[in-house]
């Protein structure tokens, strides 16, 4: 097949300060194999001209990794959030639509505010609680079949494509979201973890676990198949024990 002078044709939705009217652009860049969706926007950066010929500025995005593990250039690409770096372009019906995510703020053009989400993870305590400053011998077992489970969650990467998905999450209201409650459940299963588990729990209490409304849009998109349905089924039913200790003094 001739592909010399086969195009891609692709849009990406503008906006240049956080507070200004967004507009789409049109570009037409030539084909090659491989392509992804970070290609085309690296190619539009390099030559930032539309595909009627009007000169533009190079479109502002986030990506590190370049292979789904940082999560950071997640965007909207035809309707789907996702990750650009593995959008192949071959796979994509075109004109290409490029959004950013309308869940966080916008910074600039596809780059978005994920701050929200990082704080969730503090407000959580997503973190084993050791300080190092001494030897502390080696850790107890974990048995296989709790290792299993604590990769799948471990193997989330703060992308944001549950928060997008969500009907109840946005970053200015109370629902803390999956990512987080999965996380605080990765750590509540760790041997030493654990010992934070009142706080993780009370935490998601207090930031509207029980907001959740089932829709389960999260578990659809999330691109690592992270188990947030069982993570949110697990929460809540720790959080009704905490509820019940504190019920009872316990605590
Ligand atoms: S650049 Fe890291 S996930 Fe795409």
């Amino acid at each position: 097949m001739n592909t010399e002078n086969k195009t891609v044709k692709f849009k990406i939705k503008r906006q240049i300060t956080p507070d200004s009217e967004p507009f789409w652009e049109e570009y037409e860049v030539p084909w090659k194999p491989s392509l992804n969706v970070i290609t085309l926007l690296m190619a539009q950066n390099t030559d930032p001209i539309t595909n009627n010929g009007s000169k533009t500025t190079p479109a502002s995005y986030d990506a590190n990794c370049l292979e789904e593990v940082c999560g950071s250039c997640t965007m909207i690409i035809n309707g789907k959030v996702r990750q650009a770096c593995t959008a192949l372009v071959d796979k994509l019906e075109q004109p290409i639509s490029i959004e950013p995510m309308t869940k966080f703020p916008i910074v600039r053009d596809l780059m978005v505010d994920r701050q929200r989400m990082f704080e969730s993870l503090k407000w959580v305590k997503g973190w084993v609680p050791i300080d190092n400053s001494s030897p502390v011998g080696k850790g107890p077992n974990i048995s296989s079949e709790e290792q299993q489970k604590a990769y799948n969650f471990s193997s989330c990467m703060t992308c944001g494509c549950c928060l997008e998905s969500c009907p109840q999450w946005s970053s200015d209201e109370a629902f803390i979201g999956p990512q987080a409650i999965a996380q605080a459940i990765l750590f509540n299963t760790h041997p030493t973890g654990k010992s934070l588990e009142s706080e993780r729990v009370q935490a998601l209490i207090n930031n509207g676990l029980n907001i959740c409304g089932n829709a389960q849009n999260c578990a659809a998109v999330c691109p690592k198949e992270v188990d947030l349905i069982g993570a949110i089924s697990e929460a809540n039913w720790q959080a009704t024990k905490h509820i019940a200790k504190s019920f009872l003094g316990k605590h």
